[in-house]
């Protein structure tokens, strides 16, 4: 028996095209004989349309990513209750009629950062009760919010780098101060990044202290909070993680990758995850001394956890020279191109990219709505 499933992608933050790209992979790889797929793009102005499923439209064009067109036919989500665990009916407005759209069994969010990764539509689906792939509300805002995850991580006992954070307010009453209490208490290098962005936007690296205000400025033009942290010299590895299979049972972890940043370049940025600036080399599984690969995934499994993640995640962490384990990150919906990092790491060990959507889109399918 088939189901249906809506993918959405595009959506209102920067990550925008990536996620398109990303719905393109998916839409060529997804298995057409268990699920009907109903594409679904955000505009950058957040209307939600019914638009090609063809993965041939959502392909990077040079290094010009794909975009939902801003004008289309508007799918118009439900209201008020439903049966328990019926698919729920979409409706679409084509030439100023509403016609039936479809009956969706799950949604599958292709959505990164602000307005989609964050818990918003998250919350809107939990509304409709309708299943969905990935953490729910809270674990999706925590993980959106850096200053947040490191709370938490911290509450749990997991090490994260040493920051301090600036509302845009605040930095405009007290900007000597807060500079002086980062001189003070983070040693530099100072990584200057938005609380809530993604794909390295806004984040720079900061080596003079006279470069701060600069930095500050960058990250303030992709959210009005933001984090100076201080700089981590370790290497820079993810984990993927899957939640376990049946209830209660332990998270499954991926080997470990690591992401191999050359000299020609400061750090992971922007140009460097999407268009080849500089030197990155992806090295799934990394190459890391005796025991590390054991405590990265002890602690992606624990960060997991401690976060209330559900259904997927990416733990980015540090390996420091003596071999502590320091988290950078935590992304809900991690990229998910056939190339990206998550999907490497699953095939690693031995999950294709479709065998990684059909096990996401099972679990969602026979998770609970609701609180859970
Ligand atoms: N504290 C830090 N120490 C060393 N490098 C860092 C630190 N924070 C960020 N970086 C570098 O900046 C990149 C982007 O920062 P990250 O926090 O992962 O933001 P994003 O959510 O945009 O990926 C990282 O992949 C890493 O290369
Ligand atoms: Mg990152």
């Amino acid at each position: 028996m088939t189901s249906t499933i809506a993918l959405l992608f595009g959506g209102r933050s920067g990550e925008h095209g990536i996620s398109c790209v990303t719905a393109g992979g998916i839409l060529g790889a997804i298995d057409r004989e268990r699920y009907d797929v109903v594409a679904i793009g955000i505009t950058r102005q957040g209307r939600w349309l019914h638009v090609s499923d063809d993965p041939a439209d959502w392909q990077l064009q040079g290094a010009t990513p794909p975009e939902v067109p801003s004008d289309g036919d508007e799918v118009l989500l439900p209201t008020g209750t439903k049966t328990p665990g019926a698919p729920v009916p979409l409706r679409v407005v084509r030439d100023g009629r509403v016609e039936p759209l479809a009956e969706v069994d799950a949604v599958l969010p292709l959505l990164h950062g602000p307005y989609g990764e964050d818990g918003t539509v998250q919350g809107a689906l939990d509304l409709l009760d309708i299943p969905y792939v990935g953490s729910g509300v809270l674990a999706s805002a925590t993980c959106m919010d850096k200053t947040s995850t490191k709370a938490a991580l911290a509450a749990a006992g997991i090490a994260s780098a040493p920051s301090i954070s600036v509302h845009e307010d605040e930095w405009a009453q007290r900007a000597e101060e807060v500079g002086a209490s980062v001189r003070e208490r983070l040693a530099a290098p100072w990584f200057v990044k938005p609380a809530r962005a993604g794909s390295s936007l806004g984040v720079s690296k900061v080596t003079d202290p006279a470069e701060l205000e600069h930095a500050v400025k960058t990250a303030f033009a992709e959210d009005p909070l933001i984090l100076i942290e201080q700089g981590v010299v370790g290497r820079e590895v993810e984990c993927g993680v899957l939640q376990g299979r049946a209830g209660g049972e332990a998270p499954r972890t991926t080997e470990p990758g690591e992401v191999i940043v050359g000299d020609d370049l400061d750090f992971y940025d922007y140009e460097s995850k999407y268009f080849g600036k500089g030197t990155v080399s992806i090295q799934v599984p990394a190459a890391l001394p005796d025991g590390a690969a054991e405590r990265v995934r002890e602690v992606a499994a624990r960060a997991f956890i401690a976060l209330r993640l559900e259904g997927l995640g990416r733990v980015d962490v540090f390996v420091t020279e003596t071999g502590e384990v320091v988290v950078n990150e935590v992304n809900t919906m991690p990229g998910f191109t056939p190339s990206s990092m998550f999907p490497v790491l699953w095939e690693n060990m031995g999950i294709d990219y479709t065998s990684l959507i059909t096990d996401l889109l099972e679990q969602a399918r026979t998770r609970r709505i609701g609180l859970r």
